[in-house]
């Protein structure tokens, strides 16, 4: 008696982030090596409404753990909120008898293929991959040691032109609404302070402790999450500008260059085993998860759990900074 195949399609979705080839690598060879076709859709959700779908065999996947970026390509999609699109997607889906969407992005990624499968009935995984690593639930996300790995050597080279100037440098990072970024970089490179989207700031205070800092060092690193409440490290330095220190500060915003790159052992790793473990769920069943990992496990988890709770700001690590730095 021969077995029907089953069929499963495959996407990035959302901001790329360097191990997403790596995972699309383990998703599409675990998945051939347990019977199932593997249909790769590019661009994200836009993919499923396009009709971009391509088998992937063993060989599409080749030389790629080591690329950054994604070979399927990501976008995010507004049409996918309309129902007459999710609709298409559907169509496109039936006609290749498809039962499972494999995604790997982050919240947003998640919200989208959730109300997909509720519609329709399709079963989801989702898997982490954004260097934000934002996702309540998991405390990885594919693409974030690479990412803090671009930060840390793109800052390192700052600090020296920063202390050769006696400069005060406010470097601007990724992260959307979440500050986990810019607080891990900043133990990593050792930075005087850190602005973080979770943490109000008082700008007098802030002021006071830059200047004395300056007598006393010459030179600051700090850092300023892209999502924080002051608007990000320009109206920072147009704050302190105001205060008579144009001269001695300058802004460098890190932008895209934090996506790039080859993934790192650790992102390599977990994309791979975050990847093999989406297989394993459809063959069990436990379906319409999410994968996340915690104490060297990885695990499935509702999706509820997501992206209704905020994560909680890391406070232990800000405690951190300013021991270290006499700020
Ligand atoms: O979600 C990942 C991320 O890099 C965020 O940190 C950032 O806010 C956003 O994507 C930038 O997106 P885009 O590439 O569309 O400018």
């Amino acid at each position: 008696m021969t077995t029907k195949k089953r069929n499963i399609a495959l996407f990035t979705s959302g901001g790329d982030a360097p191990g997403m080839n790596a995972c699309l690598r383990a998703v599409t060879r675990a998945g051939i090596y347990h019977k199932m076709n593997v249909y790769g859709v590019e661009d994200g959700f836009n993919g499923l409404i396009d009709d971009n779908f391509k088998p992937l065999q063993y060989t599409s996947v080749s030389n790629i753990i080591s690329k950054g970026g994604t070979i399927l390509g990501t976008e995010r999609s507004p049409r996918f909120r309309e129902k007459e699109y999710r609709e298409i997607a559907y169509q496109n889906i039936k006609k290749r008898d498809i039962d499972t969407i494999v995604v790997i992005g982050g919240d947003g990624s998640y919200k989208g293929v959730k109300v997909f499968s509720e519609e329709y009935g399709i079963n989801f995984i989702g898997i982490p991959g954004t260097i934000d690593n934002d996702i309540y639930g998991s405390n990885y996300a594919i693409g974030f040691d690479t990412a803090l790995n671009n930060i840390i050597e793109a800052i390192d080279k700052i600090r020296d032109t920063a202390s050769s100037h006696h400069r005060i440098f406010l470097v601007e990072v990724m992260g959307n609404r979440s500050g986990v970024l810019a607080l891990n970089s900043a133990i990593a490179t050792g930075a005087e302070d850190v602005f973080i989207p979770e943490r109000d700031e008082d700008l007098n205070v802030f002021e006071e402790k830059i200047k004395k800092a300056y007598e006393f060092k010459k030179s600051s690193i700090i850092i300023v999450s892209e999502g924080d409440q002051i608007g990000g490290a320009k109206e920072l330095y147009h704050y302190l500008a105001k205060k008579g220190m144009e001269t001695k500060v300058r802004v460098a915003i890190l932008g895209h260059i934090q996506r790039g790159g080859s993934p790192t052992y650790k992102d390599r790793m977990m994309a791979t085993q975050f990847g093999a473990k989406a297989i394993d769920m459809i063959l069990e069943n436990d379906v319409n998860k999410l994968i996340g990992t915690k104490d060297g496990k990885i695990y499935s988890y509702e999706f509820t759990e997501t992206v209704t709770k905020q994560l909680p700001s890391n406070y232990d690590a800000l405690k951190l900074i300013k021991k270290l730095s006499r700020y």
